[in-house]
Order: C-alpha cells, then sequence, then structure tokens
C-alpha cells in the first residue's frame, strides 16, 4: 500500500488533491497548520481509514517522526502562503511558510534518509508566477530564467532553488511542478472566481484591477491534481514540469465569460452586478503562459476540462456549497489588501 503525505491538503489544491488520491486507496496524511480556515470544507466529511489529517506547521521538527511512523512513499509539498495581495502587505510570512517550510520539509527528508537508507520522493507544488512577466505571444518553457516580480513569487522561486540545489548535493528524490492558475470547488474566496461568484451572488459590483487587461492561463483543479499524479507515477527524478491548458484569458474577458455562463443556467442577475475597475495591485505582472510540451509528450498527459464546462461546474458548486463563504472570517478575506499605501 502506498503512504502519501500531502502538506497544504485543507487549501484548495491540496483539498482536491486528498480527495483524489484517497479515492485511488491510497493512504494519504494530510498536514496543515490551518492558519485561514477551521480546517477543509470539502474534506469535512471524509472519514474514511486510509485518511489522516494532522495539524502541524511545516516548520514542525515533528515533521521527521511523522516520516518515521508513516514512511510515506511521497510528499505533495502544496503548504503555501498564496495570495499575491497579501504577501505585498506581510512578506514575512511567505518568506516563513514558503522558504524555511520547504527548507524543513527538505532537511527532514535529508536526516530520514541518511538515518534509514530509504528515499522518499517530493513533489513541490510551485507556479508559472516565477518565470515573471511576459510580452504577447511569448510562453514559459521549464527552461526559461526565472524572474519573479512579488514577494510571493519570490519565495516560490527561493523555494524552487532550495529544492533543486538539494537534488543535486544531497541526492534528495525531487520533481517540481510549475502549475497556471487553478479555478474550481473549495478556492478560498479572496482569490478572483471565487469573489466574482460571491458577488454575483450577492448582487454587488464586481472588481476588477486597472483595465483588466492581465492576462492569465485558467486549468480546472482536477486537471492540476491529475498532472501531479502523472508527475509522481512517471515524472524523471530532478526535473520540472510545467503544467497548464493552453486557456489564456485577460481578468475582463474571463469576468464576461463567467457572467455569460451564469446567464445561460437562466440564474437572475442583480442591477449591481457590473464590472467596476479599481487601483491596479502594485507591480501587477501582466501575463503568464505556459509551455508544456514536456509533460504532454514525456508524461502524456494533458487537461480534460474547457473552460466553458469548468466554470459551469465551479459556479453550480458554490450555488450548491454557498455555505462555504462562511466558512471563512469575513474581516480577513473580504477586504482589499496589497495596496503599499
Ligand atoms: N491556486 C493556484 O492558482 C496555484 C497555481 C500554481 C501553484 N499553486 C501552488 O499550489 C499550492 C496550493 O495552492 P492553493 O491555491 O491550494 O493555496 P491555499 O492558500 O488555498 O492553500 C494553502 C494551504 O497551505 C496551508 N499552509 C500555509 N502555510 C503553512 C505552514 N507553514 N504549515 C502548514 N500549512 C500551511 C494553509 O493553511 C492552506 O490550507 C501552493 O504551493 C501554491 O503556490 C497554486
Amino acid at each position: 500500500m502506498t503512504n502519501i503525505i500531502v502538506t497544504g491538503g485543507n487549501g484548495f489544491i491540496g483539498s482536491n488533491l486528498v480527495n483524489f488520491l484517497v479515492k485511488k486507496k491510497y493512504n494519504v496524511i494530510n498536514i496543515d497548520n490551518n492558519k485561514y480556515s477551521k480546517g477543509s470544507y470539502l474534506l469535512k466529511n471524509l472519514k474514511v481509514k486510509n485518511y489522516k489529517f494532522i495539524n502541524l506547521d511545516i516548520n514542525d521538527k515533528k515533521i521527521y517522526k511523522i516520516l518515521i511512523k508513516f514512511r510515506p512513499d511521497v510528499i505533495f509539498n502544496l503548504a503555501a502562503e498564496t495570495h499575491v495581495d497579501r504577501s505585498i502587505d506581510s512578506p514575512k510570512d511567505f518568506v516563513y511558510s514558503n522558504i524555511l517550510g520547504t527548507f524543513n520539509i527538505l532537511e527532514q527528508i535529508r536526516k530520514f534518509k541518511k538515518k534509514y537508507k530509504k528515499k522518499i520522493k517530493l513533489i513541490h507544488v510551485s507556479t508559472d508566477e516565477v518565470y515573471g512577466d511576459l510580452e504577447k505571444n511569448k510562453k514559459s518553457s521549464e527552461l526559461s530564467p526565472y524572474k519573479p516580480s512579488s514577494p510571493y513569487s519570490a519565495s516560490k522561486a527561493s523555494a524552487d532553488h532550495l529544492i533543486n540545489a538539494y537534488a543535486r548535493t544531497y541526492k534528495i528524490d525531487v520533481m517540481i511542478s510549475n502549475c497556471c492558475n487553478n479555478f474550481g470547488p473549495g478556492q478560498f474566496p479572496e482569490k478572483l472566481i471565487p469573489t466574482l461568484i460571491f458577488n454575483i451572488l450577492n448582487n454587488k459590483s464586481l472588481p476588477i484591477y486597472g483595465t483588466g487587461k492581465n492576462s492569465r492561463e485558467w486549468i480546472y483543479v482536477e486537471d492540476h491534481c491529475n498532472g501531479l499524479f502523472q508527475i509522481y507515477k512517471k515524472g524523471k527524478i530532478g526535473e520540472s514540469y510545467n503544467i497548464g491548458s493552453g486557456i489564456n484569458l485577460n481578468n475582463l474577458n474571463l469576468t464576461k465569460f463567467l457572467l455569460k455562463i451564469i446567464r445561460n443556467k437562466k440564474i437572475l442577475i442583480g442591477k449591481k452586478v457590473k464590472i467596476k475597475f479599481v487601483k491596479d495591485r502594485p507591480g501587477h505582472d501582466f501575463r503568464y503562459s505556459l509551455n508544456c510540451k514536456k509533460i504532454r509528450t514525456k508524461l502524456k498527459w494533458r487537461p480534460s476540462t474547457n473552460l466553458s464546462s469548468g466554470l459551469e461546474k465551479t459556479f453550480s458548486w458554490y450555488l450548491k456549497n454557498y455555505e462555504f463563504f462562511n466558512f471563512f472570517s469575513k474581516r480577513k478575506f473580504f477586504k482589499r489588501l496589497g495596496l503599499t499605501i
């Protein structure tokens, strides 16, 4: 039986990944410090023998004890501070969780490998944001230079460098995934798509940063989980893999597309639901886009959900699980962050 640790398993992607792995009958331990929620909404009813939650910070040395007891074959490291606006207000938290947290996991794996002569695979979940801003029509491949611009992306880039250094110096079995923007069930309400859905359901204006021309590549979360799984199963140790959908859209067009999908579902949209341009984020990257030839050709992975059906499924989920929004502190999640002045 394969034992798997998922860190950050109470977060958006982590919860989806835990569900994905538990359904495949793996033994899964989820390590999360519950900083932003009371637990995972998606996992609250998960009461099965092959799943266990441990409330722990990834900076804690107790990780070593968990490795000894559980003997995982693989760790998916998703625990991180993830909101770019929050990283502008409190960069130190990002250094703590994203850099030092990853460092602690690497150190505990190194200690474990030395003492028990057993290797643990580490799949470190990173982001397309490490490649920085891109000009129109350009794409970042795994060989593109890192040019992070926010404290968030800089902390993710630093962690990636540490991972690669540990692979080379200590022969730790690591792989990195660099994924584009995710959307789907259970995403924290501070991110763009849940914010839009919440405001649409509450007859509120739709805040769009700057002129709404900032463009992102969007992937349905289940496709990301599947990509991570393929990396674990077929990926080559020491390599990085981009995970993208090829679907690029600016924020304005994404908002209009979401509104169209909701209208098609014959949902009445209130009069106050109008796009409202708000002050841009300082240093806001204009465009990210991934070249995913490597994962498509070498691991035969490709996404299976198009934008329309992904958004449709996402909206239906939030509608059905409206109480999800009450799971979080309103003061923390519905306040504008990251304006520097
Ligand atoms: N959401 C995206 O679009 C996206 C895209 C590419 C990569 N990623 C990466 O995927 C991972 C998960 O992202 P997400 O969107 O699910 O984020 P999220 O904010 O929803 O979840 C992160 C989880 O990590 C936990 N965490 C944070 N610091 C911790 C610490 N020190 N110890 C233990 N747990 C801690 C939080 O409590 C939270 O449950 C992150 O590493 C992120 O950088 C996200």
